[in-house]
């Protein structure tokens, strides 16, 4: 069990001697996290955060917090195990365990002159509630890039791989409709042309089809709450989106029919990490109903593509494209019904080809 005094009491001594190294004119760095089961990639970490100042305090999420961030079944080890862990580490000075999700109370109380965050984030996308605390304290943001492929995430998977074979990939599927793409994934995987798992399946639409599908798989499934502008994220559902699929510990997120654009915080989060289908030959008609425009141009090929998701809108890297002629007669339906007959074997295909690269880290 935690002790909430010890949350509060050790918060008071770190503040006063904040001050005074402040008068001593040295300089307290402050970053914060999970630390679950410490990892290299973690103490590289903390050793770059304290090479920045002459103090490193590290604010250490309770398990209550944990559990909210990173799902039930989290963390592995207790508060006060993860505490003794970090504050034996000779780049740490100072851990204060703190119960919030957020971390503003625990920087208007620390007034660290530096804080130090892990490399998904820029400064710009940090919460706006973190950026205006550390700007009253006037502390300076550092971010530091992590190390690939070394997270407690990949240590757990790797645990449970020992036992049951070779890692797979995790994936949090996103999608807004009928949930046809995720049915042929669910199939390719039964079948073995597919290694991978399903760590989450995520619909802006409540009832979505896609959301049926996964439960009556059995499989994780949610809603996120995307707000009212059509084809957008708002900011409260793009920060949720973030979290649940990091909760969910997925290596890839595939948008299978996820009709909103995404945006910062989400693709900073996960850069190189989200790939989504698309029914055309992009760079051939990107946006809305593709094979329409397609049909309407007179082509007489259309088909479908699977690319990296990056800021501007299906323009991202191509990964695998699929063709499908246009026959005489053709109607938008009769066109479609073929481009989709192509993206059930074209979308497994990509995600099998591109995870086997993200899992021997030949991707970021
Ligand atoms: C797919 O045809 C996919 O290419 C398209 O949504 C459909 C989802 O079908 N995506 C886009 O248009 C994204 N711009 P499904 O729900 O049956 O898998």
């Amino acid at each position: 069990m935690e002790n909430p005094d010890f949350l509060t009491s050790d918060l008071d001594a770190v503040a006063a001697w904040r001050d005074q190294l402040d008068r001593e004119g040295r300089t307290l760095v402050f970053t914060n996290g999970c630390f679950d089961i410490l990892h290299v990639g973690h103490v590289r970490y903390l050793r770059e955060a304290r090479a920045l100042g002459d103090a490193l305090v590290v604010g250490l999420n309770s398990d209550a917090s944990v559990r909210e961030l990173k799902g039930q079944g989290r963390p592995i080890n207790s508060g006060a195990d993860r505490a003794e862990v970090l504050e034996a580490l000779k780049c740490v000075d100072r851990v204060v365990l703190f119960n919030e999700r957020r971390v503003e109370r625990l920087i208007d109380r620390i007034r660290p002159h530096i804080y130090a965050k892990g490399g998904d984030h820029r400064p710009e996308t940090l919460p706006p509630e973190e950026r205006e605390a550390l700007q009253r304290v006037g502390a300076s943001v550092r971010i530091l890039s992590l190390v690939p492929g070394r997270s407690t995430s990949a240590t757990l998977a790797r645990l449970t791989g020992d036992q049951a074979g070779p890692r797979r990939p995790r994936l949090a599927v996103l999608g807004s409709g009928k949930g046809s793409n995720f049915r042929a994934i669910l199939g390719a995987i039964r079948e073995g042309r597919l290694q991978a798992e399903i760590a989450v399946v995520i619909s802006d639409v409540p009832g979505a089809g896609i959301l049926d599908l996964a439960r009556e798989a059995g499989l994780p499934h949610l809603v996120v709450d995307c707000g009212k502008r059509r084809a957008r994220i708002d900011a409260a559902g793009s920060k949720d989106l973030v979290d649940r699929v990091r909760a969910s510990g997925a290596d890839l997120v595939i948008l299978a029919g996820f009709m909103r654009i995404l945006e910062e915080p989400v693709l900073g989060a996960f850069p190189g990490r989200i790939l989504n289908l698309h029914p055309s030959l992009l760079p051939k008609y990107p946006g809305k109903d593709a094979w329409v425009q397609a049909l309407q141009a007179g082509e007489k090929e259309a088909g479908c593509t699977v690319h990296l998701v990056t800021a501007e809108v299906d323009a991202g890297p191509i990964l695998k494209q699929a063709r499908v002629l246009v026959e005489p007669g053709d109607t938008a339906e009769t066109l479609y019904a073929r481009i989709q007959e192509q993206e059930h074997r074209l979308l497994p295909a990509a995600i099998e080809e591109y995870g086997a690269k993200i899992l021997q880290g030949l991707q970021p």
